[in-house]
């Protein structure tokens, strides 16, 4: 199957942004870079862990409401499931099952930057869901949206998994705002937010004792080695976990055990690491209904129902436009 592509994805700019944070203070790196396909492997394999209860509750919450969110999503003819960053779709499967069973009349446009992962997500709902109709299209959020803003059916937009945590809140807003921009009066965006807990709890799930998280965390280091051709040791690396219980931010870090220099060949440049200066890689915003009100509000969204898991803190909103 050949994905629909938007634009092709860029080394040029994997190239720059590597420059730019590597030579900037403090240093960071994106955490964008994590997802190549040993990346997108270690963070399904993050997903399936206990204590990275962000999935288990958003499965929750989608198998729990399903025939309520059906009902929210239908009643305006066929429409188009659109979700952002769909990676292996299993949670949105939830939703497909019930959809198909109940003979909804509606196609299911998966967005993602990965073609591995579109094709993995394909392959799998031929098999489990072969009447589901899917459009996968391959290339950035917005390029994918645009192309398809002008199609007739209704839009319902998923971006799920608190992938909006990754964002810094003007981030979010500019992100928000232009979806917003591109929805029509009926159409919905549904949207997973974590939300602030135990900080024990997040902590937890951000630094297993496995280390899986960690080898996530270094995969853009991975990256750099292999495709920019690098010499990081990753072993002189720690994976590092903050989180602010004030802010609601937990950071990621890559720490330097020892003074080093590493040499990226492809860049032709040489960086220098202090012991134990830093890499900030990741950001995964937790919220609470003010900041998400707050957004919605900046962004031209108003919230028109959430639904919330029972185990931990954690929120499905669904917004239209205001
Ligand atoms: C996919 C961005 C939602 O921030 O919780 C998981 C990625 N990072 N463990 C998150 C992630 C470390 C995840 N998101």
């Amino acid at each position: 199957m050949q994905n629909t592509k938007i634009a092709p994805t860029s080394t040029i700019e994997f190239e720059k942004e590597v420059f730019n944070g590597l030579t900037d203070y403090p240093k960071h790196l994106s955490s964008k870079y994590f997802y190549d396909k040993k990346g997108d492997k270690l963070f399904q394999d993050i997903m399936a862990m206990p204590t990275y209860y962000l999935t288990d509750c958003e499965y929750e919450i989608l198998e729990s409401n399903k025939e309520e969110i059906t009902e929210l999503f239908t009643g305006f003819g066929a429409f188009d499931l659109i979700e952002l960053g769909a990676g292996d779709g299993k949670k949105t499967k939830i939703l497909l099952k019930e959809f198909n069973d109940k003979n909804i009349d509606f196609s299911y446009v998966p967005i993602d930057i990965s073609d591995n992962a579109l094709n993995q997500l394909y392959n799998s709902l031929q098999k489990e869901l072969p009447t589901v109709n899917v459009k996968p299209l391959q290339g950035a959020y917005f390029e994918a949206l645009e192309e398809i803003s002008y199609r007739k059916n209704r839009k319902i937009i998923l971006f799920l998994g608190s992938n909006i945590g990754n964002l810094k809140h003007h981030q979010a807003v500019d992100f928000m705002k232009k979806i917003q921009e591109l929805m029509q009066p009926d159409d919905l965006l549904f949207m997973g937010f974590d939300q602030k807990k135990n900080p024990q709890t997040i902590l937890e799930a951000y630094n297993d004792q496995e280390g899986v998280t960690a080898a996530f965390n270094k995969n853009v280091l991975a990256r750099i080695n292999t495709e920019l051709n690098g010499n990081f040791d990753l072993d002189q690396f720690l994976h590092w976990e903050v989180y602010n219980p004030e802010t609601g931010s937990a950071k990621s870090y890559l720490v330097s055990k020892i003074e080093q220099t590493v040499r990226i060949e492809y860049l032709d440049l040489t960086i220098n690491f202090k012991a134990w200066e830093t890499i900030h890689t990741e950001i995964s915003q937790k919220y609470d209904d003010e900041i998400i009100n707050w957004l919605a509000k900046k962004s031209g969204l108003k919230m028109i129902t959430a639904y919330q898991a029972k185990t931990f803190n954690y929120k499905n909103c669904v917004f239209k436009k205001s």
